[in-house]
């Protein structure tokens, strides 16, 4: 099973991140059935930065932040984006057979504008890159969260359009695969957890920082005495996500029971957050006093991933002509 995921470096990891898309990278790695393909989509992430600097560093930050958390370079290849550039080829060759009518109806293009980013045919055209990076390697399966569904909707219908005008079997048509527990991880101010929105729990931010956002989530004004609802409470949502199950019947009757106070119920989260982090936080720092060899994780694997890259091009162009 060949499993293939992207996250954009267009801001700071945050535990929506791991939650939605990093646990799960971690997980299909370890299935030995499964040919892992990771990467950063640098080219992506230049809709809304455009900063060269800031670009490159955070792409550099992710890869290391992605390592940390338990990506392995033995058992999946690591990439960056824009050292495929044969990533933007397939997307051209893609653009060719894609309707505007599938494009004009994506919900990201609309939120994104409506959010004031500005409406460049980049932003426009970005579900037919993302399609590109997902049928370049003909992947099965895609972990993503729950807001990437429309476009892996839209790489089926593009890969649909383009096996039909070239040839059937050309691409292969891949499938979702979306948690539906960690789906939507709320922020602290109970919306979609996002860079966006401002509104995320860092997991790398400094102790200090990660206390204040957690106390300073959302919270109603159910007295301490009284039980606390639970439907639509994010401090609930979030703790269910770091509490071990078997602790889960305890921590939850603190919720319907009553006589905890959200001050406390904050505190608990925040001892979980650090807990499960911890391991990740300390390889972090060594990995941030080795810059190199985060450099050479991806120099290895861009040369792996263009093992495949290389033949599916080679089809793709023989099909269309090109060569
Ligand atoms: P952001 O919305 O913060 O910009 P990205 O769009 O870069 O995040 O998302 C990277 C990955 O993390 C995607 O697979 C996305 O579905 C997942 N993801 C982002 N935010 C959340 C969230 N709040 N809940 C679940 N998954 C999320
Ligand atoms: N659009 C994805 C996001 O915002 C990132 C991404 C780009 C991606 N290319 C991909 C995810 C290919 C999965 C597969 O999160």
């Amino acid at each position: 099973m060949r499993i293939l995921s992207g996250v954009q470096p267009s801001g700071k990891l945050h535990i929506g991140n791991y939650f939605g898309a990093i646990r799960q990278f971690v997980a299909q790695q370890r299935e030995p059935i499964n040919e892992c393909y990771y990467f950063i989509a640098d080219l992506h992430a230049m809709t809304t930065i455009h900063e060269g600097a800031v670009l490159r560093d955070y792409s550099r930050m992710v890869a290391t932040d992605f390592l940390a958390l338990g990506l392995d370079p033995a058992r999946s290849v690591l990439y960056r984006q824009s050292d495929v550039p044969e990533v933007t080829e397939l997307a051209w060759m893609l653009s060719t057979v894609t309707p505007m009518g599938l494009l004009q109806r994506g919900h990201s293009y609309k939120d994104k504008t409506s959010k004031g980013i500005v409406a460049t045919h980049g932003l426009f055209a970005y579900p037919v890159l993302m399609a590109a990076d997902i049928l370049i390697v003909r992947s099965d399966r895609v972990p993503v969260g729950r807001d990437q569904k429309q476009h892996l909707e839209m790489t089926r219908d593009i890969a649909g359009a383009f096996n039909q005008t070239y040839g059937e079997g050309l691409l292969r048509i891949p499938e979702a695969m979306i948690l539906a527990e960690t789906a939507v991880v709320p922020g602290i101010d109970g919306q979609k957890m996002s860079k966006s929105y401002g509104n995320t729990l860092e997991i790398f931010a400094p102790e200090g920082e990660l206390k204040k956002r957690v106390m300073s989530i959302v919270t109603d004004s159910t007295p301490v005495a009284e039980p606390k609802p639970t439907k639509g409470n994010t401090l609930y949502a979030l703790l269910k996500l770091f509490t071990p199950p078997a602790e889960w019947p305890a921590t939850k009757r603190l919720f319907t029971e009553g006589g905890t106070g959200y001050g406390d119920l904050k505190k608990r989260l925040l001892g979980l957050v650090l807990e499960t982090f911890g391991p990740a936080r300390r390889r972090r720092e060594e990995l941030l006093s080795d810059p190199g060899h985060v450099e050479r994780v991806l120099a290895d694997g861009r040369e792996r991933a263009m093992k495949v890259i290389d033949h599916v091009m080679t089809d793709c162009r023989r099909a269309c002509g090109l060569r």
